[in-house]
């Protein structure tokens, strides 16, 4: 319409020009739309709109061509012909190749194929272990609890019942922290400091276990190390006798070790617990006849436990008169070794993948 009125009214060499002009735009478009490129089947129909389509680009040219003198609309015809051919083709082709990339890609998913395995990595013996530990006292209604790492000495030792002179408070068994020239800052020696974290703050019934690592300055070997972790296990109630704890135990022993395994209860001594006791277990290397693991005794030892001191629960704030409690405490790599005979106790911090991996069989 624009043209028209345009050509109506304007001289003939105007006219002419505009040939002139038409034949230039009719060019810059083949090397646009030979240049066209589309990744989806959406984006061709974009170009198709803007180029083929009733109000595209080469339609409005078709238009304009009308208004061209007679004499040039032969060759000016011809030129858009081919235009709108180049573009037709142009676009079939763009569709084509899309559909048929999609074929090829469909082909080479081979879903019948064996995956190729990754490399997974495997869980630590010791977190293995830990959460058999766990797995099993939670199944008999304990509840994980956790506490600091570097801990003050009211935590680890004082509201324990330890004396002021015990060697665990000595500087060659515990890593002190200096700060502020005071040294009441540890690494926790034992998880028995998140026994008095817990019933600081909680009142009975309380029935935990308390997973985590603790420190000891010990030269390392085979047989010992600056770190290693335990399970602290606890329970505070009315009525919590001495029976109670070795029934807990019994069942503990005989779900980690085999249903066969026998358990037996020597006196022994911890400031927190009275009376105390270490607990061991018929030697299952053996089946408890004596051999290099048991010495020859038929037994291995595996904890210490005991009915926690009226001393430890006054100082927590929980009265003794009414509450009675028992705790135990175990060495998470002392039942590792005895599970999976691992003869040296610096294996486990190494992380030498060839002995990591031998645990994958297992579990
Ligand atoms: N805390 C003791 C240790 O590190 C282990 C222990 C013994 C924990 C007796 C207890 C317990 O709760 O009753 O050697």
């Amino acid at each position: 319409m624009e043209y028209e009125v345009f050509f109506v009214t304007l001289p003939i060499e105007t006219m002419y020009r505009y040939f002139t002009v038409m034949i230039k735009k009719i060019e810059e478009l083949k090397n646009e739309i030979s240049a066209l490129q589309a990744a989806t089947p959406e984006a061709v129909e974009q170009l198709r709109i803007k180029y083929l389509s009733k109000k595209g680009e080469i339609s409005s040219l078709m238009n304009d061509f009308r208004s061209v003198p007679a004499e040039q609309k032969r060759e000016l015809g011809q030129k858009l012909n081919e235009l709108k051919n180049i573009a037709t083709e142009k676009l079939a082709f763009l569709k084509e190749s899309l559909s048929a990339n999609a074929d090829a890609e469909k082909a080479s998913i081979d879903l019948t194929r064996t995956a190729t395995p990754l490399p997974l990595g495997t869980r630590h013996p010791l977190s293995l272990v830990k959460n058999e530990i766990i797995s099993i006292f939670g199944n008999m209604g304990f509840t994980i609890a956790e506490g600091p790492e570097i801990e003050d000495d009211w935590h680890v030792f004082s509201s324990l019942n330890f004396p002021a002179d015990h060697p665990a408070r000595d500087m060659q068994d515990t890593f002190f922290i200096q700060r502020d020239g005071k040294d009441d800052i540890l690494l926790r020696t034992h998880t028995s400091s998140v026994q008095t974290r817990t019933m600081e703050h909680s009142q009975p019934p309380i029935r935990i276990v308390c997973p985590g690592r603790v420190y000891r300055n010990e030269a390392i070997s085979a047989r010992a190390h600056c770190f290693f972790h335990q399970v602290e296990g606890l329970y505070i109630d009315k009525n919590v006798s001495f029976a109670d704890l070795k029934q807990v135990l019994l069942e503990f022993a005989q779900q980690m070790f085999g249903p066969e395994t026998k358990i037996r209860l020597r006196p022994s001594y911890f400031p927190f617990t009275e009376p105390s006791a270490e607990m061991d277990i018929s030697c299952g290397i053996c089946g408890g006849k004596g051999c290099a693991m048991c010495k020859g005794t038929g037994w291995v030892e595996i904890l210490g436990c005991g009915m926690v001191d009226p001393n430890v629960l006054k100082s927590c704030g929980i009265d003794p008169e009414i509450y009675s409690g028992y705790a135990f405490g175990m060495g998470v790599e002392r039942i590792a070794n005895l599970k999976y005979l691992v003869k040296d106790l610096r294996l486990f911090s190494e992380n030498d993948v060839r002995f990591l991996d031998e645990f994958v069989a297992a579990h």
